[in-house]
């Protein structure tokens, strides 16, 4: 399904860059590996570009993005927030009517994206996170009022090339944004600490290091594979009378888990709020 489409990145930075890494890679299990040929990427910055085309051989580039849109089956909108209205300003008459505007900015509607073309174009709107990188990307998509469901299922495609996916209502976003989005930041600090609190009971910090991140990848792993819930998983290490059980309780006691219902709820408010101050400043300019 995706092999059938030609794809325009408009803004190659990191993101963009991991989905064309995954766009590309053999071997997905559910979608045949798209051409390098079939993919076009823009950014202003050409030497940047020609970084692109080392990683990724037969990759078109361009530093207009209008040669890049022009005639595009899925036009991805992956440069920054600010000044996202400029890029579609542009492109917006050389973008075919059957397209699907895929966006993967922070923060801005599938209305204000609509109203930006200022036609019926089909538009899904995407919060992935950086493990995308690595391909353990947590990627939530919503779509526009001229979305199918077919156009669902193809944003759904090229996400799952770097990671999970999961559909969800447009008024979540910014929880997303608040959960998996900005999580990776809450789960650094865990494995800091972690290591921190290895190095002093002794380990040397780059062992400690290690074990930290492994036990994180590794508990994650766990509770995605097995599709047990984390309490009863935790149950299965707490031995009665035991060290983790003595660790959990000192947990609980300095709260650990409203820390982190807090820090997901501080973060959806704040993701509203940008979104809010972004759409004020668009008016008055
Ligand atoms: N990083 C995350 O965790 C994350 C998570 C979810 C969503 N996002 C969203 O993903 C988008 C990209 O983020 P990123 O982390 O990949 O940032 P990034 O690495 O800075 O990429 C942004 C790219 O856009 C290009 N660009 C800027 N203005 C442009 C323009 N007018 N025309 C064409 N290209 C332009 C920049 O290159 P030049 O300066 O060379 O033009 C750069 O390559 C953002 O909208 C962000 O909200 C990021």
């Amino acid at each position: 399904m995706l092999s059938n489409h030609t794809f325009a990145f408009l803004g190659a930075g990191n993101m963009a860059r991991a989905i064309v890494g995954g766009l590309l890679r053999t071997g997905h299990e559910s979608t045949e590996a798209v051409a390098p040929s079939s993919v076009r990427a823009s950014r202003r910055t050409a030497s940047l570009l020609e970084e692109l085309t080392e990683s990724f051989p037969g990759l078109v580039t361009t530093t207009s993005n209008r040669a890049a849109a022009e005639g595009a089956s899925v036009v991805v909108l992956a440069s920054k927030p600010q000044g996202f209205a400029d890029v579609v300003a542009d492109v917006k008459d050389v973008v075919r009517d059957d397209a699907l505007v895929v966006s993967i900015l922070a923060g801005i509607t599938t209305k204000q994206i609509e109203a930006a073309f200022g036609r019926e174009l089909a538009v899904v709107r995407t919060m992935p996170n950086t493990p995308a990188l690595v391909d353990e990307g947590a990627t939530a998509l919503c779509g526009g009022r001229y979305a199918t469901d077919a156009h669902l299922a193809l944003a759904r495609e090229m996400f799952k090339a770097v990671g999970k996916v999961e559909i969800l209502p447009e008024h979540l976003m910014d929880a997303v944004t608040g959960l998996s989005g900005s999580g990776p930041a809450y789960i650094y600090m865990v494995v800091e600490a972690l290591t921190d609190g290895g190095v002093k009971q002794g380990i040397p910090r780059p062992i400690a290091a290690r074990l930290a991140a492994q036990t994180v990848l590794g508990a994650a792993k766990l509770v995605v594979e097995t599709g047990k819930h984390p309490a009863i998983l935790r149950d299965e290490v707490t031995t009665p009378g035991g060290t983790a059980i003595a660790a959990v309780a000192d947990l609980e006691a300095h709260g650990l888990r409203t820390m982190l219902i807090n820090a997901v709820g501080t973060a959806t408010a704040r993701s509203a709020e940008l979104a809010r101050l972004r759409e004020e400043a668009s008016k008055a300019s």
